[in-house]
């Protein structure tokens, strides 16, 4: 007979808010310690992990905490700098700073540091998961400067409308809309096109311009639906109904994007990347080309000369207008070929059976999150003789390839672009190859 003697109560588990020391508003000065992932630094008060925005390493500040959800650690705001570093400047920026608009990290620090900042994480991540930070390849990585500076590359932002229909960008780790009538990291005309005007009863809107000039905004409602878009071509005329792909350039040519579809935001990054994955792909002719996460068809487009006639480049993406756009990026480039599916461990492994054998490289640029461990254990088992990962988030790509190591694969290369100026984001493309 089961024992039914009843067993102790639990404990009642506090809610989320609750499990803090109850330090939120505290202020207390701080010596700053390093930058970690996130757009903070690390300090200690008391025992406790304080993440701190708006300082940097080395710096004495005076903190006030703005969270405090986690009996670990709590969150916190620079409010006062008792001793600067050499390397803080003046915030180009004026809605940018303690309490105000959380879009950017680091617009108090100049554009070389956040080079070096971004290249610390990159390393800590990679060095923590992924093999051992005195490895060389990850020892030497620096962070790459893209051109165009470090305002107005944002050629893609989605702004928030607060119920007064009034656009801006969201506070730091808040629902809060901060008004704005511009936003100095992002294209001009896309900036003004957004909050230069009221949006009565929109959630969010979305603006991206083209390499043309064009403006393309569409309009969210408050679950993030689209309900209307529309385009501004330079010179003027009536605004159009979207309908014309934008028009976008890199690796030499031009390429069609839906307008709301994917393509990098910085101007300079696509172009980038293309010649940082070919040369860590080194495609030879006659090889086969898997690209995942393949958006419009950048990657696999850009590697189908090198595969030559001989050769196959099979691209996978799951958005049916990416791959609309990507058959006309490809439409030129017989042995290219979109394949519409989802790249999940499952769905991967049908994938390679249906290759009809091995591919010579695997070429992945998946969303934020990454790729994952299972889908990163198929690619190694694969056969192919070396993957190109292309990764947004630091984090995701040293948990893959931690899951590649575990497999007996290695990094062998590794480099990081800064596509995001003045936020904490960085891109990295990391060649990975089977055996130690
Ligand atoms: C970071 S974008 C990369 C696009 C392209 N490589 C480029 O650089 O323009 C990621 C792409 O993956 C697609 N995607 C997201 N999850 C997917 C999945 N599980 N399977 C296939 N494609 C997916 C998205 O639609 C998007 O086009």
């Amino acid at each position: 007979m089961a024992d039914r003697r009843a067993r102790p109560p639990r404990a009642p588990r506090p809610a989320r808010a609750d499990r803090g020391l109850g330090w939120a508003g505290r202020r207390f000065e701080v010596e700053v310690g390093a930058v970690a992932h996130g757009g903070h630094c690390v300090a200690r008060h008391e025992g406790r992990v304080v993440f701190v925005r708006h300082a940097l390493p080395g710096e004495r500040v005076v903190v006030q905490v703005t969270e405090d959800r986690h009996p670990g650690y709590c969150r916190a705001d620079a409010v006062e700098v008792v001793e600067g570093s050499e390397h803080r400047v003046e915030r180009p920026c004026p809605h940018s700073g303690p309490g105000r608009c959380g879009g950017c990290d680091w617009q108090h620090v100049s554009f070389a540091e956040q080079h070096r900042l971004k290249a610390a994480v990159v390393r800590e991540q990679l060095g923590r998961s992924a093999g051992s930070a005195a490895d060389p390849v990850i020892a030497g990585l620096v962070v790459e400067e893209l051109p165009g500076g470090s305002l107005r590359w944002r050629s893609r932002a989605r702004f928030a409308v607060d119920r007064a229909g009034t656009p801006g960008l969201r506070r730091h780790r808040s629902h809060d809309v901060v008004v704005l009538d511009d936003c100095p990291i992002t294209a001009e005309p896309a900036a003004a096109a957004v909050l230069q005007r009221r949006w009565p009863g929109a959630g969010a809107v979305d603006v991206a311009v083209d390499s043309t000039g064009a403006v393309t905004t569409t309009r969210l409602d408050r679950r993030g639906h689209p309900t209307s878009s529309r385009v501004l071509r330079p010179g003027g005329g009536l605004p159009e109904e979207p309908g014309a792909r934008a028009a976008r350039t890199a690796g030499g040519r031009d390429w069609e994007v839906e307008g709301t579809g994917f393509w990098q935001v910085h101007p300079a990054a696509a172009d980038a990347l293309v010649s940082a994955v070919a040369a860590f792909a080194a495609v030879a002719p006659g090889e086969t080309v898997l690209d995942l996460y393949a958006g419009a068809g950048l990657f696999g487009g850009a590697l189908a000369p090198a595969a030559g006639p001989e050769g196959r480049v099979v691209c996978v993406e799951a958005d049916g207008e990416a791959c609309a756009a990507a058959e006309a990026n490809l439409a030129g480039l017989p042995q290219a070929e979109v394949w519409q599916g989802e790249v999940d461990a499952e769905g991967l492994a049908g994938l390679l059976d249906d290759l009809g054998g091995a591919p010579s490289v695997v070429v992945l640029d998946p969303p934020r999150a990454g790729a994952g461990g299972a889908v990163s254990r198929v690619l190694a088992g694969s056969g192919a003789r070396a993957v190109v990962y292309v990764a947004c988030d630091p984090a995701a790509l040293a948990r893959d390839v931690g899951a590649f190591a575990a497999e007996g694969w290695r990094l062998a290369g590794l480099r990081a672009f800064d596509a995001f100026p003045m936020t904490a984001h960085v891109e990295c493309v990391a060649l990975l190859v089977p055996g130690a």
